[in-house]
Formats: structure tokens, C-alpha cells, sequence
């Protein structure tokens, strides 16, 4: 069997061919739905080094993995990540190497991204006013996203796509606004459903989750919406809006579980392979790693393995299920 075929078949018949990597824990920004207001971050020994992270993302791609999404934290805080960029988009067997970010440094890298082989740049904004974009953020700056926005474009990214998390009494009345900004300038824009993952520390995660059905109806009180018959591989599903370029995705992982069809996995900045993002089912790829008399072999085997235990679904707020306690930082997107 040639190396490109995918090994990666989980119980379910689900074929993994995308890997979420997680670069970092740490963030410039604190928001408010993914990080508490104190966060302490991991230490340095325990972390992936670059080149770690390169070796796991070459055995997936050598395991017939297309597609490979750089998360984080925020990615780019991570020292010399741009040289881990570069290397993973020389990368052969890379069909698509993406980057999810808060965009704040865009402005300054847009064009080394481009230029190392990234695909595709989502990014997220939650807000279009300063002062609400600061109180979600804790600490980001609305005007250095914007700017950022604005580079990746003039860097030429193809289907750039802004990721808003709408949240009741922080900005559930911006879905129109944020919607105009990417239908003027021919982006794409998601808006996520709120997911339990972890505790937050300033509000009660079920008095905020705003579901995507109310978000829909609040864009088709000033667009008709045509929902896209295209198939993609991931959680978001597409609509459209006649005779406008952008798509409006809507990733609704606590009203509609879309997990039947999931084609990836995570692996954490300490090196743990989660299976699920809503469970904690994982194995620990650093140990396999740093041990001396382990080879890249072990390292693809323990990959395979691993695909008997990706959990069948999340069961967010149901209460036969224990609850995610990792915050979204750690577990990478
Ligand atoms: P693609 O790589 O194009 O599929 O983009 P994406 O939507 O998966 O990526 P992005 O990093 O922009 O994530 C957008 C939102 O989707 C975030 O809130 C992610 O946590 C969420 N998300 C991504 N993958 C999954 C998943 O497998 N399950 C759930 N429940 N949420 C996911
Ligand atoms: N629920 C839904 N989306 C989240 N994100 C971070 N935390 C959560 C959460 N609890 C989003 C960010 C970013 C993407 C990686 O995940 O807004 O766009
Ligand atoms: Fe940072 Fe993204 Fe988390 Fe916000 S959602 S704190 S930008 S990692």
C-alpha cells in the first residue's frame, strides 16, 4: 500500500485525514469564552519543542493526513514559529496547511505566511466596537485585528474566513454588522456556537450560549439566506447570499452535533493526541517522543492504535456525561 493511502479509520468508519496542531497554550489575548482571567500557562520542559511538533505532523502526513491547521493559544506568540511554518509547508503530502489566529500580528506576518505555503487564514472577531472587543478579548486590541484583516487580504489569501463566537448580552447584536464587514469585503465569516469547555470565570456558559437557529434568523431579518448544497469536511455549514461573494458558515456544536461526520483529531502543545475535542480520550505522543529507543515507526504505530479509542460523539451539557473541564487554550481549537 503506497504511504499517501489514509491509515487513519477510526471503529465508526470515520476517516481521519486532518490534524489540529496546537503551537502554544499561551495567548496575547484573554477571551473571555476561552481562558480565565488568571491563567497560568505551561512551562517550557513541558511543551513540544518546534521540532517535536514538526516530527508528529510529518508521521500524520506519512499516515495519509491532507490537512494540517496550526492552533493554538494564539499561534503566533510562539517564538520562531514562522520556521515551523516554513518547514510544514515543504511538507510533502500537505494538500492544505492552515492557520486559525486572533489576527493581532497579521499585519506584520501576513505576507511571510503566505510566502511559507499557508492556505488558509481564519480569523476570529467577536466585536466591531473597540470597547466591547476589549471587554471579550480582557485585553485585545479591535484596530490591530482590523489592521491584520486588511493584510491578509493584501497578502492575497484565498477564503479568508473571520470565526465570531455570539454570546447573549456581549454581542448578540452585532450578527448583522459583523456580517456587512465580511459581505463588504468578499470574506467569508463563522459564527460558533459557545462550547462548554472548561469553566468560565466571568459568566455562566448557559446563560450566554446564543444557538446559530436565532443567530440565522436575526441575519434573514435584512438577507435571505441560501443554504449551501457544498459539502464540506468541516463543522461549519454554509449559506449564501445572492449575488455576494462571501459565505456565512454557522458551526453549531451545542444545538447541532455534527460529530457523525468528524475527520480529526487534536494534538496538544504538551503532545497529547486528543481524539475528541469534547472528551478526554488521548494518548501521549511526547513520551513516545523523548523516549531515545522509540522510532518514527513506534510513533505511527501508536498513531494507528489510537484510532480505537476517537469516542463516537460530545455530549456537551448532558447530564448523564461528565463535562470537558479543558479550556479551549489547552486543548487547541
Ligand atoms: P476547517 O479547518 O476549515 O474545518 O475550519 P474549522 O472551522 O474547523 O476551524 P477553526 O479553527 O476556525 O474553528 C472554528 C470553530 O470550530 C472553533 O470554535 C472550533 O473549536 C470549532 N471546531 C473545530 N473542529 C471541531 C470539532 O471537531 N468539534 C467541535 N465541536 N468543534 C470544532
Ligand atoms: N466555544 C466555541 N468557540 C471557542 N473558541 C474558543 N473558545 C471557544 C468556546 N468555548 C473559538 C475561538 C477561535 C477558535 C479557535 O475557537 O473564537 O475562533
Ligand atoms: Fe486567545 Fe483565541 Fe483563546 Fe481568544 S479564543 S484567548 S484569541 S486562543
Amino acid at each position: 500500500m503506497p504511504e499517501s493511502v489514509n491509515k487513519l479509520v477510526d471503529k465508526f468508519g470515520r476517516h481521519v485525514d486532518y490534524i489540529r496542531l496546537s503551537v502554544t497554550d499561551r495567548c496575547d489575548f484573554r477571551c473571555v469564552y476561552c481562558m480565565t482571567e488568571d491563567m497560568t500557562f505551561l512551562p517550557r520542559t513541558q511543551i513540544l519543542t518546534l521540532e517535536e511538533l514538526y516530527q508528529i505532523a510529518k508521521a500524520f502526513t506519512e499516515l495519509g493526513v491532507k490537512k494540517i491547521r496550526l492552533t493554538g493559544g494564539e499561534p503566533m506568540v510562539r517564538t520562531d514559529v514562522m520556521t515551523l511554518i516554513e518547514k510544514l509547508g515543504a511538507l510533502p503530502g500537505i494538500e492544505e496547511l492552515n492557520l486559525t489566529t486572533n489576527g493581532a500580528q497579521l499585519d506584520k506576518h501576513a505576507p511571510a505566511l503566505k510566502r511559507a505555503g499557508v492556505n488558509r487564514i481564519n480569523i476570529s472577531i467577536d466585536s466591531l466596537n473597540a470597547g466591547r472587543f476589549k471587554k471579550i478579548s480582557r485585553v485585545g486590541k479591535l484596530e490591530k485585528v482590523l489592521a491584520g484583516i486588511e493584510a491578509a487580504r493584501e497578502a492575497g489569501f484565498d477564503r479568508i474566513r473571520l470565526n465570531s463566537v455570539i454570546m447573549r448580552g456581549y454581542n448578540e447584536d452585532e450578527v448583522i454588522s459583523l456580517t456587512d464587514y465580511a459581505l463588504d469585503r468578499d470574506i467569508d465569516i463563522a459564527f460558533i456556537e459557545e462550547m462548554p469547555l472548561g469553566e468560565a470565570s466571568d459568566h455562566d456558559r448557559k446563560e450566554t450560549t446564543c444557538s446559530n437557529d436565532w443567530v440565522k434568523n436575526a441575519i434573514s431579518q435584512k438577507y435571505e439566506l441560501i443554504n449551501s448544497t457544498e459539502q464540506t469536511a468541516g463543522p461549519s455549514r454554509y449559506a449564501q447570499i445572492a449575488g455576494k461573494k462571501s459565505r456565512i458558515g454557522f458551526i453549531s456544536p451545542v444545538t447541532h452535533n455534527f460529530c457523525e461526520d468528524c475527520n480529526r483529531v487534536r494534538v496538544t502543545v504538551e503532545g497529547r493526541l486528543l481524539l475528541c475535542l469534547g472528551n478526554e480520550h488521548s494518548i501521549d505522543l511526547r513520551s513516545i517522543l523523548r523516549d531515545e529507543s522509540s522510532s518514527m515507526d513506534d510513533l505511527k504505530q501508536a498513531i494507528i492504535a489510537s484510532m480505537e479509542i476517537k469516542p463516537e460523539r460530545h455530549y456537551f451539557y448532558d447530564k448523564e456525561h461528565a463535562q470537558p473541564v479543558r479550556l479551549m487554550n489547552m486543548t487547541g481549537g
